[in-house]
Parts: structure tokens; C-alpha cells; sequence
């Protein structure tokens, strides 16, 4: 299997993904790579750790992957400079966060400004950090999603491009809810985010989301979010 799409002489967009964890939202994105639905390729898959089960994902997409591990260095600084340079080798379009679970030093988020990007488990600016679904649902929220955003020096932070929703249900579980938000939400908002920024279609400038205003008129957020979950 494959992610790389076909070269029609054309630039293909390349996303390096940044992850720690499970890699679902990268799965997500590699499905609608080999579907068509996303024209670009992965260039390179980071994970800070060598048991995420996302590279096991990205290697039998048979994708470059590469673990840095922040134990091999002392600083902060010096293991987000070496993320850096590994990103800036792969020569990416865009630097696509998923599930990759460090703060990144402000120096890391300018080299790469108004190209990299993250997707949070909850409707931004609610819930910034952990347990988004606990904090939900003790909130006794009615709608709970995730949100896709230009990353900024602030955690969890930045001009936000795309949020999913969906109803929170009486009888939610932090759990429940997570995988709800997951496969309903992230697994559909990260891709169809990607596809609108790969074809210019979404850009960030001046610190401001500037979109296509066609989008906006075929699209308007609230529909959006509906297409983004049904
Ligand atoms: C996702 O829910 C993502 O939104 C979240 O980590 C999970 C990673 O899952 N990210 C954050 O909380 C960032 N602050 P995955 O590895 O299965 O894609």
C-alpha cells in the first residue's frame, strides 16, 4: 500500500505528519490520499515515540518514518531544532500535527509559520490541553467536536480553520465520546481541511484564515460542520 499519489509532472503537495500516539488521524489522512479525496503525498511521518502505534501504521503504508525521541536531549530547544531539520529535509508543503503530544518552542512554530497546522479534540476555544471529553461532559455541553488550526507559540492555539460537531448523547461516556469525536469528526475534518489548504483554497496571512470566497458561499461553516459528520 501506498499513499503517493500519481506524478503528472505537477508539483504534489507534501505534508510531513508529526505524531505520538495511536496515528488514526494519520490513517485518515493515507485513506483519502489513496482515495483521491487528497491530492498530496506524505513525504515523511515523525513520532517522538518509538512504540506509537501510529508508525506501525505509516510503515505498512509503506511510508518514510523516522522517531526522534526527546530523551537524547537536554533541552527543549535542542530536540525541537532537530525536528526542525528533519521537517525542513523532507522539504514539506505543509507540517500536518497529529496526536503529537509536546510543546513546541516559539522558534519551531516561526520556521514553519502559516504551514503548520493541528487538530484539537474540542470545539477551540474550549478546552485547550487534556481531557477535553471529561471536561465536556462534566460542562454538561450539548455539542462537543474538534477543531483544525494554524499553529501558534500558544498551546493548543491560533486562527482556527475548520471545527466538526456532533451531539453529545445522555449517555456519554468520556470514552464514548472520544471515539465519537474521532471517527464522526477527526477522521473526516483532518482530511477535507488538508484538501481545501493543498488547493489554495485556505491560507493563513497577516495572522488572519483568509478562504476562497467561493467556499464560502458553496460552503458555509455551518453546513460545513453537517458535511463534516453525516
Ligand atoms: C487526537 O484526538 C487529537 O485530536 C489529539 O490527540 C489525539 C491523537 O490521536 N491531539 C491533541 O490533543 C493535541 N492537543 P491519533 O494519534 O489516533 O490521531
Amino acid at each position: 500500500m501506498s499513499s503517493r499519489t500519481e506524478n503528472s509532472g505537477k508539483h504534489t503537495p507534501r505534508l510531513v505528519v508529526v505524531i505520538s500516539g495511536r496515528g488514526r488521524n494519520l490513517e485518515a489522512i493515507i485513506q483519502a490520499i489513496e482515495a483521491g479525496e487528497l491530492a498530496a503525498e506524505i513525504a515523511l511521518v515523525i513520532s517522538n515515540r518509538a512504540d506509537a502505534p501510529g508508525m506501525q501504521i505509516a510503515r505498512l503504508a509503506g511510508l518514510n518514518c523516522v522517531c526522534i525521541e526527546a530523551g537524547g536531549f537536554k533541552h527543549r530547544e535542542d530536540f525541537d531544532r532537530a525536528l526542525a531539520a528533519r521537517i525542513a529535509a523532507a522539504r514539506p508543503d505543509w507540517v500536518v500535527l497529529a496526536g503529537f503530544m509536546r510543546i513546541l518552542s516559539q522558534a519551531f512554530v516561526e520556521r514553519f509559520e502559516a504551514k503548520l497546522i493541528n487538530i484539537h479534540p474540542s470545539l477551540l476555544p474550549r478546552y485547550k490541553g487534556l481531557n477535553t471529553h471529561e471536561r465536556a461532559l462534566s460542562n454538561g455541553d450539548a455539542r462537543h467536536g474538534a477543531s483544525v488550526h494554524f499553529v501558534t507559540p500558544d498551546l493548543d492555539d491560533g486562527p482556527t480553520i475548520r471545527q466538526g460537531s456532533i451531539a453529545v448523547a445522555a449517555d456519554d461516556t468520556p470514552e464514548t465520546l472520544a471515539e465519537r469525536v474521532m471517527t464522526e469528526v477527526e477522521q473526516r475534518l483532518y482530511p477535507a481541511v488538508l484538501a481545501e489548504l493543498v488547493a489554495g483554497r485556505v491560507f493563513f496571512k497577516d495572522g488572519v484564515v483568509w478562504r476562497d470566497q467561493r467556499l464560502q458561499e458553496d460552503c458555509p461553516h455551518d453546513q460545513y460542520d453537517r458535511l463534516a459528520v453525516t
